[in-house]
Parts: C-alpha cells; sequence; structure tokens
C-alpha cells in the first residue's frame, strides 16, 4: 500500500509569508566599483540593492540621488529599494520613479503630506513604503499601512553606516507584525536596517522582519556568498 503525504498548506503558506529578502545597501561598498559590487551582490544571492539617500538636513551627511541611481539602474536588473531620508521628499517621488526605483522609502518623520506622497508612489506604479526612526513610537505609521508595501523600522539612528543594532526597536517589528497580520495583510513587508549581521538578523527575523537591510556585514565579509546564506536561514 502506498501513502501520499500531502503537503500542508498552512505550513507552505507560513515559509512564503517569512520568506527572508536580503536589501544590500551601498553605503558600505566600494563606490568606485559601484557595477562590480552591485553584479557580486546579484552572484552571492542578494535579492534587493538598498540605496540610502541623505540630504544633508534629515541626517547629516550628503550621499547620492536620482542621477546616480539611474546609472545603477542601467547596469543591473535588481529590485531597486530607495530609502529616502530626506526632510521633504515631495519633488523626489518622480526623479527616483522616472531613475528606475522600484520601491521608494519616505520617513514618517519627514515634512510632507505624507498620504499624498505614499499614493503619488503608488500611481507611478512602484512599491510604497515608510520608515521609521528608532525614537519615533510604531503608532505613528499605523494610520498609513493601507497605502504602504512595506514599513522599514530603523535599528539604529539614520545617517551612518556600520553602527549598534539598537535592541529596543526589536518590540516595534512585533507589535507591528501582529497589527498587519489581524489586519489580513499576509504579504506585508518589514524590513529592518542598521547594524544588522548574523545574530541581530535572528532577533529581527523572530520579530517578524522579511526583509533585511545589510551593508558592513555584507560588504566587509570574505565570502559574501557565506554571509548571505547565513543570513537568509530561516528561525
Ligand atoms: C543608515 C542607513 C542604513 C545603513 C545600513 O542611515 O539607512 O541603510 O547604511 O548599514 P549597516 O548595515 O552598516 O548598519
Ligand atoms: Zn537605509
Amino acid at each position: 500500500m502506498v501513502f501520499y503525504i500531502l503537503p500542508d498548506k498552512n505550513h507552505v503558506e507560513k515559509e512564503k509569508k517569512y520568506m527572508m529578502k536580503i536589501s544590500a545597501s551601498l553605503l558600505a561598498c566600494n563606490l568606485a566599483q559601484l557595477a562590480l559590487e552591485i553584479s557580486k551582490c546579484k552572484k552571492s544571492g542578494v535579492d534587493w540593492v538598498h540605496f540610502d539617500v541623505m540630504d544633508g538636513v534629515f541626517v547629516d551627511q550628503i550621499t547620492y540621488g536620482s542621477p546616480v541611481l539611474k546609472t545603477v539602474r542601467s547596469s543591473t536588473d535588481m529590485f531597486l529599494d530607495v530609502h529616502l531620508m530626506v526632510e521633504d521628499p515631495t519633488k523626489q517621488i518622480k526623479l527616483f520613479a522616472d531613475a528606475g526605483a522600484d520601491l521608494i522609502t519616505i520617513h514618517v518623520e519627514s515634512f510632507c503630506n505624507i498620504s499624498e506622497v505614499l499614493k503619488d508612489i503608488k500611481s507611478r506604479g512602484k512599491k510604497a513604503a515608510l520608515a521609521i526612526k528608532p525614537l519615533t513610537p510604531i503608532e505613528a505609521v499605523y494610520p498609513y499601512l493601507h497605502l504602504c508595501d512595506m514599513v522599514l523600522v530603523m535599528t539604529v539612528e539614520p545617517g551612518y553606516g556600520g553602527q549598534m543594532f539598537i535592541p529596543e526597536t526589536v518590540e516595534k517589528i512585533s507589535a507591528l507584525r501582529k497589527v498587519t497580520d489581524n489586519l489580513g495583510m499576509k504579504d506585508f513587508d518589514i524590513q529592518v536596517d542598521g547594524g544588522i549581521n548574523e545574530k541581530t538578523a535572528v532577533t529581527a527575523k523572530e520579530a517578524g522582519a522579511n526583509v533585511l537591510a545589510v551593508g558592513t556585514t555584507l560588504f566587509k565579509a570574505d565570502n559574501m556568498k557565506a554571509v548571505c546564506d547565513e543570513l537568509k536561514k530561516s528561525v
């Protein structure tokens, strides 16, 4: 007699839901070799490219803008995840959408009409997301969840790469996952950004994050693929 074991549908759904994605933060790469670094990411199993835009006002540093994203777009077919750390993102949406962004994240702390800017991103056929700084209560993003594909929970103060993960941010991740689950938002992405390594990735994943923005840990590794495999291991 032959027995067939049918796959447990709930199990498959759960696996799918929490499939980890890695978004490589270019801030930590060798910018003089940008195209090469991105192709190394792709070969190593990285899913997205994380493009940190800083304006020198919302945060101290100034990094790069839409013209640089355009050159990145011309060098890769990878998913481009743009994180706007700018005081007023309103005028940037068209520029980054036209330059080839796939997802645009604005900060809930920025000075703009949050709903209108999120709608603008969506109307251009791009994914929209809200980011939140470590000291801002997670409740600040709840009124906008219906307009978002993702929330980015900052696990360091925005502005610099290479900082230490702030443990107090973990409960914000779990609270948010509980809310999106209760709302039936099954494919909702929660990204964590800042200080992610093999250890903090496990903490973030257990709390409900499914997208890891990773800079230093990836680009300073001797073997990027091995680090990528380790970070992607499900909890
Ligand atoms: C910080 C940026 C992060 C950061 C991540 O303001 O948003 O994306 O560069 O870098 P690591 O992984 O080095 O903390
Ligand atoms: Zn970022």
